[in-house]
C-alpha cells in the first residue's frame, strides 16, 4: 500500500519525538512492503517565527494532500507569558481542527503494569482500567461566538451545537462502544444546559438503534468525580469540547502514564495523530524526551487511518519490550536511562528483528 504522511513536528520537544516515530514507521513500511512517501510542514510558534501565521496555507494543503498527519507538539513559553499576544502557536491547532473538520478527539487511556507505581490512584483501582475518551473537537465555546461588551468589561462565550455535529460525535461513540466493552456514557450537564439538552435529545433518539449497548447519561461533575473513584467502570466516554478537554486531561493522569499516551483526531478530511502532551520546551534538544506517545500515535495511524492493524501491533509489541527491557527514558526509567534517539533506535530495530 502506498503511504502518503504529512509531518508537522512542531515546536520544543516536537522534532525529535517525530524523529523516533518515523524510524518505527519506516521500519514497518519496510517489513510489511509499503511505499512510503513524507513531506514535512511548519506549524506552531516556528510557523508564526517563519511566516506569521501557526497553520499556514501551505501547511493546509499538504495535510489535505496527506492520507494521515503525524504531528509533534505546538507551543512555546514565549507566547504563553503575554497575554497580549495577538497570535498564538495554539490557534494553530484550532485552525487546524477546524479546516480539516477533526469533530472527534479520541484518547485510549490504557494502564501500562511497569508504570502503576506512578498513578496518583491506588494500585488496585486502576489495574486494568481500559477506556476511550471521544471529544468533540469543532464545536461548542472554542467556537462559538465570542466577544466583548461594554467597553470590553463584559465577556462572553457562546457554546452551540447543531443536532447533527451531536448526532456524528454519538455515532463514532456507539461505533467505537460496538467494538469494545458495549457501554456508552455520554457526558453533559442537561440539568443546566440548553446545549446539553440538546445532546440528550439526541442520543436518546439514537440508543435504540444500537440495542446491544448500554447507554448511560451522566452529569460532567459526577464524571468528574467518577474517573478517578471508578474508572474501571467505563467503556467509552463521549462528551462536548470543553467537557472533554477538562475530562480527557483528568483521564489521561490516572493511569500514571501521561507521558506515554497518543491520541487521534479524525473527521472529514485527514485525521491528525499525536501525543497528548505537550512540547516540554526545557526538554528540546537535549535527547531525553520520551518518545513513546508519539510512536504509539504512529501506531493509531496505521490501525485508524490505514486500517493495516498488524502494522499497528507490531509498533505496540516494540514499544511494550522496550518497556519490559527498561530500555527507556529517565521519566520512567527504574535503572539507566536512555536517550531519546538511542529509544527510537532500539524500537525500530525490535519491528526489524521480530
Ligand atoms: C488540547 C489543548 C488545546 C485545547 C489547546 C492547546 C488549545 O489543551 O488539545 O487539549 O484546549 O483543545
Ligand atoms: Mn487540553
Amino acid at each position: 500500500m502506498k503511504l502518503n504522511i504529512a509531518l508537522l513536528p512542531g515546536d520544543g520537544i516536537g522534532p525529535e519525538i517525530i524523529d523516533q516515530a518515523m524510524k518505527a514507521v519506516k521500519a514497518v513500511a519496510e517489513k510489511f512492503n509499503h511505499e512510503l512517501e513524507y513531506t514535512e510542514g511548519i506549524t506552531g510558534a516556528c510557523a508564526i517565527d517563519a511566516v506569521g501565521d501557526p497553520y499556514p496555507e501551505e501547511t493546509h494543503e499538504l495535510c489535505m494532500n496527506a492520507d494521515a498527519v503525524l504531528f509533534g507538539a505546538i507551543g512555546d513559553p514565549k507566547f504563553d507569558n503575554n497575554p497580549k499576544a495577538k497570535v498564538r502557536p495554539e490557534q494553530g491547532l484550532l485552525a487546524m481542527r477546524k479546516k480539516l473538520g477533526l469533530y472527534a478527539n479520541i484518547r485510549p487511556v490504557e494502564t501500562f503494569e511497569s508504570l502503576l507505581h506512578k498513578s496518583p490512584l491506588r494500585r488496585e483501582l486502576v489495574e486494568g482500567a481500559d477506556f476511550v475518551c471521544i471529544r468533540e473537537l469543532t464545536g461548542g465555546m472554542y467556537f462559538g461566538e465570542k466577544g466583548r461588551k461594554d467597553n470590553g468589561n463584559t465577556a462572553f462565550d457562546t457554546c452551540i451545537y447543531t443536532r447533527e455535529e451531536v448526532e456524528r460525535i454519538l455515532k463514532l461513540g456507539y461505533e467505537f462502544a460496538a467494538k469494545r466493552n458495549k457501554k456508552l456514557t455520554v457526558v453533559d450537564k442537561a440539568n443546566v444546559l440548553e446545549s446539553s439538552r440538546l445532546w440528550r435529545e439526541v442520543a436518546q433518539e439514537m440508543a435504540p438503534n444500537y440495542p446491544d449497548i448500554t447507554t448511560e447519561y451522566m452529569f460532567v461533575d459526577n464524571a468528574a468525580m467518577q474517573i478517578i473513584q471508578w474508572p474501571k467502570n467505563f467503556d467509552v466516554m463521549v462528551t462536548e469540547n470543553m467537557f472533554g478537554d477538562i475530562l480527557t486531561d483528568e483521564a489521561s493522569v490516572i493511569t500514571g502514564s501521561l507521558g506515554l499516551l497518543p491520541s487521534a483526531s479524525m473527521g472529514i478530511h485527514t485525521s491528525v495523530f499525536e501525543p497528548i502532551h505537550g512540547s516540554y520546551p526545557q526538554a528540546a534538544g537535549k535527547d531525553i524526551a520520551n518518545p513513546i506517545a508519539t510512536i504509539l500515535s504512529a501506531a493509531m495511524m496505521f490501525e485508524y487511518a490505514f486500517n493495516l492493524k498488524e502494522e499497528g501491533k507490531a509498533i505496540r509489541d516494540a514499544v511494550a519490550a522496550s518497556m519490559t527491557e527498561g530500555f527507556v527514558t529517565e521519566d520512567i526509567a527504574e535503572g539507566p536511562a536512555q536517550g531519546t534517539s538511542a529509544v527510537g533506535d532500539w524500537i525500530a530495530n525490535y519491528i526489524e528483528k521480530n
